[in-house]
């Protein structure tokens, strides 16, 4: 024991004292002295001065030898600016460097992207945070690249293609223009690629390299144009999300999508895919939970191996140019399903089912039937539902009574009935009408 103890206090003592260098305490701290900000909502900066070693400073991390590797100063209602003078850029070891949802402001110094070390950057939700991107030397360190969120603008270069570690890159809601370099395409270790809402035109690239790729995100860029059957989809075995909607995207849409083994979210709404739809998908190996294929020039039937989707939570077809009928026995193979919007088509529901119970149907939220024939009394198999919020039936040739039971489904927000051939509410009223209810819509019967 007696031993023991001294040796023991003399290791806290060693981890203790990891000594920030004291050059990179001054530039900290000249740094701080640099910023704007409000001490009352400061967790990080608040704990930094001269009387504490830096490397004990709460978002700041240092390397064994006392070097500061890490910074992160997120969250710390910061109104100031950064210029290219700043003492920040003396720390020559930094790997990660957090600014993110602060109210950083003017533009910010192109020389931080060339910190050779630099790995992790992350400046997102800072509104007021201006910038472009710099040409970026071969073999640059970058992983991580964040900027969602910010005032960034200008073209991406086709240097990006040189940051072979990149697996992370979010731009989503910034102001990037121009076209997407081919040359991402030789990112081999992308995982997550995040550009929505930008001002992105011309083709989608290639992926067919990012073996590892997870999600991508190329939503609401509007002028994206141009066929994705160059895209090679077969190898991204691991993607998961794929979200292109809202584009000017056409051609047809690769049957290789409805395959791959982990994808369960797909958007290619909102663009202008056109062709056959029955022969684009093959959906006997699909395991897709949301499927957006709505306001595009898809043609001809849905596919009836559709039915294998059983996972399907959300199925989006609106607005197309389908055609035939969809069996509505169909439905009842998708027991998770709550979003379902087949309208603006020319489809026909096929009534077909009297040998199964309408209980075992998928519980709604969301149906949109307007436009698709059924021809037939108020549907019966909307009697068991009792989660229904939006309920579309217009133009869908109903007739004769609306039953008493609808009223009974008091979730229901809207329910539009118009332009049908019902001519009578079913008494009596004993439940008038769900409290929930804000749109009743019954013009033209
Ligand atoms: C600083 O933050 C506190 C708490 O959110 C707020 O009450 C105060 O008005 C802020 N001060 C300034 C100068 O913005
Ligand atoms: C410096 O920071 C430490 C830890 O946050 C605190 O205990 C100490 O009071 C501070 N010293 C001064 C002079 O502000
Ligand atoms: C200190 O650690 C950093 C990061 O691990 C390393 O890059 C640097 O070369 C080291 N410095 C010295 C003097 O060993
Ligand atoms: C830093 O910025 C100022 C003004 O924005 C500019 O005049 C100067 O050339 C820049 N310095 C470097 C080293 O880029
Ligand atoms: C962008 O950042 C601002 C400020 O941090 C925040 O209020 C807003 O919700 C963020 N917007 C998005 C789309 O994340
Ligand atoms: C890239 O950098 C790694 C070490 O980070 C090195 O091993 C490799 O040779 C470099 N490649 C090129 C093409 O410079
Ligand atoms: C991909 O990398 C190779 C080798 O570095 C290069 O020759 C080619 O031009 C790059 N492709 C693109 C589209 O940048
Ligand atoms: C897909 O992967 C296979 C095997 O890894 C490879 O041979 C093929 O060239 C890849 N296809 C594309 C389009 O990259
Ligand atoms: C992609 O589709 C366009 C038009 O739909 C067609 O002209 C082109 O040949 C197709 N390219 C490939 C690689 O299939
Ligand atoms: C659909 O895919 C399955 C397996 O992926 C295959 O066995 C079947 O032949 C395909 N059907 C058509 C019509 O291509
Ligand atoms: C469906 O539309 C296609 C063309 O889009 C047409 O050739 C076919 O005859 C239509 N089928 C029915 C049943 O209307
Ligand atoms: C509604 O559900 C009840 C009990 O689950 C069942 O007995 C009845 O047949 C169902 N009605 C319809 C129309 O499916």
């Amino acid at each position: 024991m007696k031993t023991f103890l001294p040796f023991f206090l003399l290791l806290i003592t060693a981890v203790h004292s990891l000594q920030c260098n004291e050059d990179q305490q001054l530039s900290l701290l000249h740094f701080k002295k640099s910023l704007a900000y409000n001490s009352s909502v400061s967790s990080k900066l608040i704990s930094w001065n001269s009387s504490t070693n830096c490397c004990s400073w709460i978002g700041v991390t240092c390397s064994t030898n006392g070097s500061v590797i890490s910074l992160d100063i997120s969250r710390e209602s910061i109104s100031s600016g950064i210029d290219n003078s700043s003492s920040l850029l003396d720390l020559q070891h930094l790997q990660s460097l957090n600014l993110a949802s602060n109210n950083f402001v003017g533009t910010f110094p192109k020389e931080f992207f060339q910190v050779p070390s630099l790995e992790t950057l992350d400046l997102s939700d800072n509104l007021e945070l201006q910038g472009t991107l710099p040409e970026f030397p071969k073999n640059g360190s970058l992983r991580s690249l964040i900027l969602r969120n910010t005032s960034f603008s200008g073209l991406l270069p086709n240097s990006l293609g040189n940051l072979e570690k990149l697996s992370t890159i979010d731009i989503e809601y910034c102001s990037f223009s121009g076209s997407i370099p081919r040359s991402i395409g030789n990112l081999t270790q992308l995982v997550q690629f995040f550009m929505s809402m930008n001002y992105f035109k011309g083709p989608v690239p290639s992926f067919s390299r990012a073996k590892n790729l997870a999600v991508i995100d190329l939503s609401f860029n509007i002028d994206l144009a141009g066929p994705i059957n160059s895209t090679r989809c077969e190898n991204l075995t691991d993607l998961v999300n794929l979200n292109l909607g809202y584009n000017l995207l056409d051609g047809n849409i690769p049957s290789a999508l409805f395959s791959l083994p982990l994808l369960y979210s797909l958007d290619l709404s909102n663009n202008q895919f056109s062709g056959p739809f029955h022969q684009i998908s093959n959906f006997s190996s699909c395991f897709l939970e949301f499927l957006d294929l709505s306001s595009n020039n898809l043609e001809g039937p849905i596919p009836i191996s559709i039915r294998n989707v059983r996972g399907l939570q959300r199925l989006a077809l609106g607005s197309n140019k389908l055609n035939g009928t969809f069996p509505i026995s169909s439905l009842h193979q998708f027991r998770s399903l709550s979003y379902l919007d087949l309208s603006q088509n020319s489809l026909s529901l096929g009534l077909d089912a009297t040998d199964f119970s309408y209980s075992s149907f998928p519980q709604f939220r969301n149906l949109y039937l307007a436009t698709v024939k059924l021809r037939s009394p108020f549907p019966e198999f909307l009697r068991n539902q009792s989660r229904l919020k939006y309920l579309d039936l217009s133009h869908t040739q109903i007739h004769g009574k609306i039953p008493n039971w609808i009223w009974r489904i008091n979730t229901l927000y809207l329910l539009n009935l118009s332009s049908n051939s019902l001519n009578l509410l079913e008494g009596p009223l004993l439940n008038p009408m769900p409290s929930s209810l804000r749109v009743l819509d019954l013009h033209s019967n």
